[in-house]
């Protein structure tokens, strides 16, 4: 029988191939969502591929999208099983021909991911969990780095595309720059998580969309890091899917991430 995490491995390599071949053998074709947002005809082509996949296997299913997002705090009560997909996470990395591109897909029931899979078409890697299953790269189980103290931490974050807010980001940046080991911007946030899970960085910390960290997030939980938030989730709303003040690190160096982070 195929399982929902093979089935959800096998489409997210799938649209990695689509990726790839895209970029090797087409002219990259971009165009910008409200005005700043950068989508290139990979992004559009993968997402068809994928969610045609998902509505053929599971047609009862929901597949939220940035274009069609359901208000997720009923998730808990929906009755019917969620996919949270990003077709390409790290279209900037994409467009420039970075290798940091992933394909995200996660599944979900009354708002826990149950499932996740980050496939990274460029570099061959395909991290993979099940809650309560533990967490693979290419098969082979992972875990996080172990950190325990805070100077000695390689973190990762990101920045929105909107640049109108960006002061308090600015302020936590110094924040971790002046007691941590230094910072690697990624460009994909799923990447950076599943990174955590791996132990190739220690910590990271980003508001981002469900579609970015949902299935990364199981992975690092799975993988033995911590994963949450360092300002409250509204009571009610599924902490899976809340967005906001995402914080993923090796266990022992959480607490003091997130006094830094909540208070600078
Ligand atoms: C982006 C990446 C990036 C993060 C941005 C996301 P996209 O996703 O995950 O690392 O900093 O906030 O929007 O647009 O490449 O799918
Ligand atoms: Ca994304
Ligand atoms: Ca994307």
């Amino acid at each position: 029988m195929v399982t929902i995490a093979d089935f959800a491995e096998r489409i997210a390599r799938e649209a990695g191939e689509l990726i790839r071949r895209e970029r090797e053998e087409n002219t990259l074709r971009t165009d910008y969502k409200q005005q700043t947002e950068l989508v290139t005809h990979a992004d559009v082509m993968a997402d068809e591929f994928i969610t045609d996949a998902i509505r053929q296997a599971y047609p009862e299913h929901r597949i939220p999208s940035e274009e069609s997002m359901p208000d997720l705090s009923q998730a808990e009560n929906l009755d019917t099983p969620l996919w949270i997909v990003d077709p390409i996470d790290g279209t900037v990395n994409y467009a420039y021909g970075h290798p940091q591109v992933a394909v995200s897909i996660a599944w979900a029931e009354k708002g826990r991911v149950q499932v996740g899979v980050v496939h990274a078409p460029f570099s061959g890697e395909t991290f993979r969990a099940e809650k309560g299953q533990g967490a693979t790269l290419n098969g082979q189980p992972i875990r996080h780095s172990g950190a325990t103290d805070l100077r000695q931490t390689l973190f990762a974050t990101g920045f929105p595309y909107t640049k109108d807010q960006l002061e308090p980001l600015v302020r936590r940046l110094n924040v971790m720059i002046h007691h941590c080991r230094d910072l690697r911007r990624i460009g994909s946030a799923a990447l950076d998580i599943c990174w955590v899970a791996c132990g190739r960085l220690d910590a990271y910390y980003e508001s981002v969309s469900p579609w970015d960290f949902a299935a990364a997030k199981l992975i690092a939980r799975e993988a033995g890091a911590r994963a949450g938030h360092f300002s409250e989730v509204p009571a009610g709303y599924p902490e899976d899917l809340w967005g906001q003040d995402n914080l993923v690190t090796a266990p022992d160096i959480y607490d003091r991430i997130r006094e830094l982070l909540a208070n600078a």
